[in-house]
């Protein structure tokens, strides 16, 4: 299976969880996509889709909603994968349903928070800020969810593939 991962990224977090999926899967026959990078592509040259992204403020990233509003065709034709990178764990289904459309996730195949990092040192004033204000954090936390990404690259029945 020929898969492409797309997704956005604020302080890295997501792609880690992006490469740690293209080892699960197996390298050769899995891409990746940073949405920043605007690199096209071709949806319909892949077997399967997995796209995700970070929330911040309850939101994710616009440019992954956009992808996912302007693809929505192409992506109900393949098996899908959605997945978010947070670190509030009481509001991760809340912020599934709000952040992609239900057409899209009734339709998934895998479909998960994998968890996250806040990572202080590549946070602004401002992030710094909402995140102390909000969870009472202030030192850098790792949080992603190994376990979980073995799971959904299971669930999609993409490991290794190669
Ligand atoms: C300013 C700020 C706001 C955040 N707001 C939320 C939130 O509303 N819900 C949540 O689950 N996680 C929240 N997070 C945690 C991020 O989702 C987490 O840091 C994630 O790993 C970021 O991934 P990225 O580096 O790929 O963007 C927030 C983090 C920051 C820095």
């Amino acid at each position: 299976m020929k898969t492409a991962i797309i997704y956005a990224t604020t302080h890295g977090t997501t792609e880690k969880v992006a490469l740690k999926m293209k080892e699960l899967a197996g390298s050769e026959n899995t891409f990746l996509f940073n949405l920043k990078e605007g690199s096209p592509f071709d949806i319909n040259a892949f077997d399967a889709i997995i796209v995700g992204g970070s929330v911040h403020a309850g939101m994710l990233q616009k440019r992954v909603k956009d992808f996912c509003k302007e693809h929505t065709l192409e992506l109900l034709q393949k098996p899908l994968g959605l997945f978010l990178c947070g670190m509030n764990e009481p509001e991760y289904e809340a912020q599934m349903e709000k952040n992609f459309p239900e057409i899209l996730r009734q339709h998934s195949t895998a479909m998960e928070t994998l968890g996250g990092e806040f990572l202080f040192d590549k946070m602004n004033f401002f992030q710094k800020l909402i995140v102390k204000k909000i969870s009472g954090i202030s030192e850098s936390m790792h949080k992603i969810n190994d376990e979980k990404i073995h799971e959904f690259i299971s669930g999609m029945k993409l490991i290794n593939q190669n």
